[in-house]
């Protein structure tokens, strides 16, 4: 008789095809067609990369089976067998053997990335791509100049009576018009919607040539109604501590979850630790929200702002600021109350991390052991693209 082994499977019911784990497998076990985001058993190593990049979840589900599933069975589902269920392909859960295999592939997937710990519990899933929630756009401005180049824009949808539960930090789909599958957009509103009990959320859009999504949103008008799935996101949470000391590091559109962040701490009546944002964009007519962030008080929230496209000057990255900061960062990186957060080009991580390597260095700290600290401690937090 066959032993029981673990299968990592792709609940096909949540996933929204994102394929954000396919480009994190570092192996090349996970594919997809038009229908389905598969694993591939025998190449699969149970690594877990794949697992903290997934916006949904719809990536941590595991089987113990006797054979695995084929990838033509898994291109073939509309929802996941249940352990235990598929005519003697799975193996009951309740045999202890079993139960242990599956403690230790969820166990695996809980080292990968973590919330804040004092993080509030978010909802996740509650509306998907087959059974969406409809919003009504409240609004939608141009918060670029026209001469900028960029158009990037502020979007607010209203749920009227619908629940719809979203922390800050946390991400909504939208589904454009003969699409199946959401395009994922952070919201950049606090968890008491954009205006205080009115039900609603705003998010963040820059128009992308030929994007078929962000077209669609960004040519929204007010009244027009539009289907949205989630919330999603699990980890890229605030701390619901005061005292917490938040670093903000992004790069154009990736500001929305800071305005989110920033917004609540104004909002709530406790306030206590320091917030700092490194925000880069191309000049301050294409940096989103510039106005309203210069109104903010530095008691409230640092600003430091760069810029890489201003005719005659030097170009600078949030990275290059950081560096320049580096006393005031190391400072933080001491202090076991500060959470960081990255959010916007993918390009960036690379930067960034190089900065930290060196500021790390700096006060003679290996950024490696210190970001795994943060990491297991729910105080590191990337979100790329
Ligand atoms: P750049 O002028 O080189 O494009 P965008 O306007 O495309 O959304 O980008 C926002 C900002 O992020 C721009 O200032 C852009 O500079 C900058 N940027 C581009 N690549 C990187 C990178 N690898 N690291 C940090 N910032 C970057």
């Amino acid at each position: 008789m066959n032993t029981p082994v673990k299968q990592h499977l792709i609940d096909p019911e949540i996933c929204i095809r994102c394929h954000s784990c396919e480009a994190a497998c570092p192996i090349g076990a996970i594919e997809h067609d038009d229908r389905n985001v598969v694993v591939k058993a025998d190449a699969c190593n149970y690594c877990m990369s794949c697992i903290p990049v997934c916006p949904t979840g719809s990536i941590d589900n595991w089987r113990i089976v006797l054979s695995p599933f084929s990838l033509a069975e898994q291109y073939d589902w509309s929802e996941l067998p249940p352990q235990g269920g598929a005519a003697g392909e799975t193996v009951e859960a309740t045999d202890p053997a079993v139960a242990a295999l599956l403690a230790e592939a969820h166990a695996g997937s809980e080292g990968a990335a973590r919330a804040p710990a004092s993080a509030s519990k978010p909802t996740i899933n509650l509306y998907t791509a087959a059974k969406p929630v409809e919003a009504v756009v409240q609004g939608n401005y141009r918060l670029t100049a026209e001469s900028s180049g960029a158009d990037v824009r502020h979007i607010i949808f209203s749920f009227e009576g619908r629940p719809f539960p979203a922390l800050e930090g946390q991400s909504l789909g939208v589904i454009a018009p003969g699409e199946t599958i959401p395009r994922l957009y952070s919201i950049s509103s606090p968890r008491d919607g954009e205006r205080p009990g009115f039900n609603n959320v705003a998010i963040t859009v820059k128009r992308e040539p030929g994007g078929v999504c962000s077209n669609y949103i960004c040519d929204l008008a007010k009244g027009d109604r539009v289907r949205i799935a989630g919330p999603f996101g699990a980890t890229f949470l605030m701390p619901d501590e005061p005292r917490a000391r938040l670093l903000m590091i992004a790069t154009g559109t990736g500001a929305a979850p800071f305005r989110a962040f920033t917004m609540r701490r104004q909002r709530a009546a406790a306030r206590g630790g320091d917030m700092t944002l490194f925000f880069g964009a191309r000049a301050p007519d294409s940096l989103p929200y510039f106005g309203p962030l210069n109104k903010i008080p530095n008691r409230l929230l640092r600003k430091h702002m760069v810029f890489s496209r201003i005719p005659g000057a030097a170009k600078e990255y949030v990275q290059d600021r950081l560096l320049v900061e580096g006393e005031e960062i190391a400072e933080m990186l001491g202090d076991a109350r500060t959470h960081i957060y990255i959010c916007g080009l993918r390009g960036m991580e690379e930067g960034v991390e190089k900065a930290f390597v060196s500021i790390a260095e700096s006060v003679g700290v290996s950024w490696g052991a210190l970001r795994q600290v943060l990491r297991e401690e729910g105080r590191y937090h990337v979100e790329t693209y």
